[in-house]
């Protein structure tokens, strides 16, 4: 089969994006597939040849031509993160010309984006989530109300967005509305969410129609304020896998990760993000359904943990679509 392995996108983490799409070449069976990078950015999508160049994408039926023969792609792994890859926008697109895909469908894809209204449905399933509050573009919210509704400490973040650009964990009146601003310079709505002190977890999962995989969880310890950018990428926290937690409290993370993944109707691999707060309450960040897959992502480190191959974990992804 002939795969493109889509990366770029419209957001902040197009480069993280990029890095993740050379961890999934890394990780799919050379011998069984034949990979091509796609590279999406506007309306530009290309695709990098062999030879080093690379030749433009016909969006008609997602086709390019190789010495003057068309090649047409069997499966696309998406690898976007942000838009139009993890917001159900691609997903559309390829649902459209039937060719299948790696990771959820349009109506996970769109709803866990929005992480408002992911966690807001999440909820009605009893998933605890922190208390918060949606700014839609134009919308403002007072200081008084930040603090009297969710107090401070609080995460001011982006709704639609990943790998912390634009997040501020806001301490003191002062920092409110810069941080609404940042926050609104990276995407359309924002969320201002209540501080939750415990430890960040994080745990992956995928589905077949034969099995169901849940990996070991991580734990993150950041070295900074919260689990910012260069925590993420510049090595500035310790990730720990398995997580330091009791037996019970694991087996309760795995399934409730799970049931997420039943809930959403999701497919290919998500990673849900949690706090444990005290008392061994888990707690919903968010649920990612692109998840990084960088050298220093956390998927890779878990199927590591778990004594995977990340090949065939890959190829489980793939050819579960068939
Ligand atoms: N948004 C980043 C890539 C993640 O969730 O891993
Ligand atoms: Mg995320």
């Amino acid at each position: 089969r002939t795969i493109a392995i889509v990366c770029g996108g419209d957001t902040s983490e197009f480069e993280v994006s990029l890095r993740s799409a050379q961890g999934i070449y890394s990780f799919i069976d050379k011998e069984r597939y034949t990979l091509y990078i796609v590279e999406m950015q506007g309306p530009d999508w290309h695709v990098q040849l062999p030879d080093g160049t690379k030749a433009p994408v016909d969006r008609n039926d997602f086709s390019f031509r190789l010495s003057g023969a068309k090649v047409v792609f069997d499966f696309a792994y998406i690898t976007i993160h942000g838009t139009p890859g993890e917001d159900g926008r691609l997903q559309g697109y390829f649902d459209m010309l039937h060719i299948p895909y790696s990771c959820c469908g349009v109506l996970a894809a769109a709803l866990t984006y929005d992480k408002f209204a992911c966690n807001q449905y999440l909820k009605t399933f009893g998933v605890r989530i922190a208390d918060s509050l949606l700014l839609r573009q134009g919308q403002s919210v007072s200081d008084e109300d930040v603090i009297g509704k969710i107090g401070l400490p609080c995460f001011i973040k982006p709704s639609l967005g990943g790998s912390s650009f634009g997040v501020t964990k806001v301490n003191t009146k002062e920092q409110i509305q810069p941080a609404i601003a940042k926050a609104f310079a990276e995407a359309k709505e924002v969320l201002v969410e209540a501080f939750m002190e415990g430890m960040e977890i994080t745990c992956g999962c995928y589905k077949t129609k034969e099995k169901s995989v849940v990996f070991p969880i991580t734990e993150v310890v950041s070295h900074n304020e919260y689990f910012d950018y260069k925590a993420k990428y510049n090595g500035e926290s310790d990730e720990i896998t398995p997580a330091r937690i009791p037996d019970e409290l694991r087996d309760r993370v795995q399934k409730l990760t799970s049931a997420i993944y039943d809930i959403l109707g999701a497919s290919g691999i998500i990673r849900v993000d949690y706090i444990i707060t005290e008392g061994e309450k888990i707690n919903l960040l968010e649920v990612n359904t692109t998840p990084g897959m960088t050298a220093t992502s956390f998927i890779p480190q878990q199927v590591r943990a778990a004594n995977l191959d990340i090949k065939d974990v890959m190829t489980d992804i793939i050819e579960n679509q068939f």
